[in-house]
């Protein structure tokens, strides 16, 4: 991945933001941008005080901004606000209580507006459905939903309680529900009869229930059922409950609960570089006011924007920036349920047309698919209304930003390409649309309160444009709080390299201008269609099938993708190589996983490179996957002729 990226640093088009954006944006040129970047590194604290007194309503205010122990941050100490309070209550009190807080599309094409006022009562009423079911603060519920309104409504619902919720994106596998569910120790699970997608139904209960099978679970004391399909589905007596059923038997206020500004808001599970997914804690006051201030300044969002980000709310993007900080900020956000090209390739220009949309974010991969649909299916389209674009996911290819920038975006709207993480919670790297020369293919430079460095892999802070490893070197009020059960591996993960630094696990460089290339990741994390997947993880999955022995799996660029799975396998003696083995090995990880986690290719082998030691060498396995001659020193193979039989897949031999 990283010497793909490498050509762009070639990259020479710069485009300044345009006069008519600058005009009337937030920051309007790099002065500014200086200016603010140079008052939050002089004085971090007051920076975000400040911030936090703007943006967020607290019911008390607190007594120390920043108490830093590292890999420990507490943010606004004493402090005490609810979420749901901050996102729907203060609007409600306003003329906003007649506003779109969320324009939901359903992918069979009906649309519903729910104004702050409905989503208030909705949100009140379902808090009130989960104190009924036993749900108090500091409790955990896991939320398997298809993207729908209700899914914001639970998530609220949750915060308003001081609840933490963990989303568990639709598209995991009954195991990985499960192993979600035991980890957190959640007391509810709530989900739906299914969620359309591309004309089908995907069986959202029917996992759940696989996952609980047995006392699979014994965190759970109840299912709570939505009614989205109609599909029917088992309800298990005494565990299932349905959402509309219990939406009756309540009242539609529910005071909210104060908590503590580092009570954690919610656990989202993201792969990490060994076999268990980690849960990625968030806190509620920090967390809120990174999505609400990055926001307002990097979509420049103001009250008359409807703003559109094409995530899953299943990820952290869809956590920050379709519910918690376009919410918090009062503003309009459109969401949908299916997928980009269902019916047609133009659904998403269909809808940007129909609603307006005024700011739309997306990924690298799927501009990469519009790009192979061709240009007829936006052209079709009125876009004027767009006047900011955004990307996220993953390093974007100049070729797709330029295709961006001058079909979806006339050549009118700037690009934000905004670099961060679950871990990060909010955007770190990006450009400030009314001042950042865009550079094609650069997230740009970090936002202020951000202090990113580039290091080498003694931790060395690295001269100009070498290249080395993402660090942060100061602590910002969104940033991950820590691995759920788990403090070792919060600290062995992101403050070990560099201690008390914030150690991201991507490439990067940094230019003479200042910009920052991210290179992809460093560690043995796969991006997928901007969608982060552990090696082993998959290598897990393929081991637990008796006929496999042995298996490694690296990522391989691809076009579209960004990566593709390869997985190499050898295996046990009685099985034999076959194409429909690989198929059945592929098949396999689906069901493990999820069908994200599915194998582009399996190739089987009879050895793997490993050193002397026994470490698989996976940097030659890329090299073979990607069909490139070897990098670099392969001396401490132990037996170099394996290298010569993996590259020829085993049909061929
Ligand atoms: C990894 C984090 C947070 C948004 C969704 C992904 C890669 C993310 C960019 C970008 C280059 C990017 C990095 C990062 N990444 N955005 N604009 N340019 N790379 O969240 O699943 O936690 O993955 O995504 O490699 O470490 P995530």
């Amino acid at each position: 991945m990283a010497e793909d990226i490498t050509s762009t640093l070639k990259e020479e088009r710069r485009f300044p933001p345009p006069a008519e954006f600058s005009g009337r944006a937030r920051v309007r040129s790099m002065e500014e941008y200086e200016a603010l970047y140079r008052r939050a590194e002089e004085d971090p604290e007051g920076f975000w005080a400040e911030r936090a007194q703007e943006l967020l309503t607290w019911d008390q205010p607190w007594e120390q901004v920043l108490d830093w122990q590292p890999p420990r941050a507490r943010w606004f100490v004493g402090g005490r606000l609810n979420a749901s309070v901050n996102c729907l209550d203060r609007h409600v009190a306003t003329w906003r209580r007649n506003k779109a807080a969320i324009i939901w599309e359903g992918e069979p094409g009906e649309v519903r507006t729910l104004t702050y006022l409905q989503l208030w009562r909705e949100v009140c009423r379902f808090a009130n459905v989960l104190r009924k079911a036993g749900c108090e603060a500091g409790d955990r519920v896991v939320l398997y939903m298809p993207m729908v309104p209700e899914l914001a409504v639970a998530m609220l619902a949750c915060a308003r309680l001081g609840v933490t919720h963990s989303i568990v994106f639709g598209g995991f596998s009954a195991s990985a529900i499960r192993d979600r569910v035991n980890d957190a120790g959640a007391k509810v699970v709530v989900t739906a009869d299914g969620g359309w997608r591309r004309g089908g139904i995907v069986p959202l209960k029917d996992s759940v229930d696989a996952a609980l099978e047995g006392d699979a679970c014994p965190s759970v004391e109840g299912v709570i059922v939505l009614r989205r399909t109609g599909q029917k589905v088992a309800m298990e007596p005494g565990r299932d409950i349905w959402w509309h059923e219990l939406m009756e038997t309540v009242d539609a206020t529910c005071p909210p609960v104060s908590v503590d500004s580092e009570h954690p808001l919610f656990i989202l599970y993201t792969s990490g570089t060994t076999g268990k997914p980690k849960g990625v804690v968030h806190s509620t006051g920090g967390y809120l006011l990174g999505t609400a201030w990055t926001s307002r300044m990097v979509f420049d969002l103001r009250e008359e924007d409807t703003y559109w980000c094409t995530a899953d709310i299943g990820w952290i993007t869809g956590h920050s920036y379709i519910v918690y900080g376009p919410l918090a900020n009062g503003a309009t956000t459109v969401m949908y349920e299916g997928a980009p090209n269902w019916p047609e390739p133009d659904r998403f220009w269909d809808i940007i047309e129909r609603h307006r949309v005024n700011i739309f974010y997306t990924a690298p991969t799927a501009i990469r698919a519009f790009i192979r649909w061709g240009d007829r299916w936006p052209l079709k389209h009125d876009l004027s209304s767009l006047r900011l674009l955004g990307t996220v996911g993953e390093p974007i290819n100049p070729e797709a930003w330029i295709w961006y920038h001058r079909v979806i975006g006339k050549a009118r709207c700037p690009i934000v390409d905004t670099w961060w993480q679950t871990e990060t919670g909010a955007i770190m790297i990006s450009p400030l649309p009314g001042a950042t020369p865009l550079v094609p293919g650069s997230a740009t430079r970090p936002l202020p309160g951000v202090i990113a460095d580039v290091v080498d892999g003694d931790g060395q802070p690295v001269d100009g444009d070498q290249g080395g490893y993402l660090v942060i070197r100061k602590p910002w009020p969104s940033m991950i709080r820590g691995v759920w059960g788990d403090p070792e591996r919060f600290e062995k993960t992101y403050f070990s390299q560099v201690p008390g630094t914030y150690f991201a696990g991507d490439g990067v460089r940094q230019d003479a201008e200042g910009n920052f290339w991210i290179m992809g990741r460093i560690d043995d994390v796969i991006n997928v269609s901007g969608h982060r997947l552990g090696t082993m993880e998959i290598e897990s999955a393929l081991v637990s099938h008796p006929a496999v022995a042995e298996a490694a799996v690296v990522g391989r660029p691809d076009d579209l993708k960004g990566q593709a799975i390869v997985a190499f396998v050898s295996l046990t003696g009685d099985s034999d190589p076959s194409p429909a083995l690989g198929e059945t090995l592929r098949a396999h990880v689906a069901a493990e996983i999820g069908a994200l986690a599915r194998p582009e290719e399996v190739r089987f082998t009879d050895a793997l490179p490993k050193t002397r030691s026994g470490k698989i060498m996976r940097r030659l396995l890329q090299d073979i996957a990607a069909n490139r001659d070897t990098r670099g020193d392969t001396t401490t193979l132990e037996d170099a002729t394996v290298l010569d039989r993996l590259r020829k897949k085993w049909d061929e031999r």
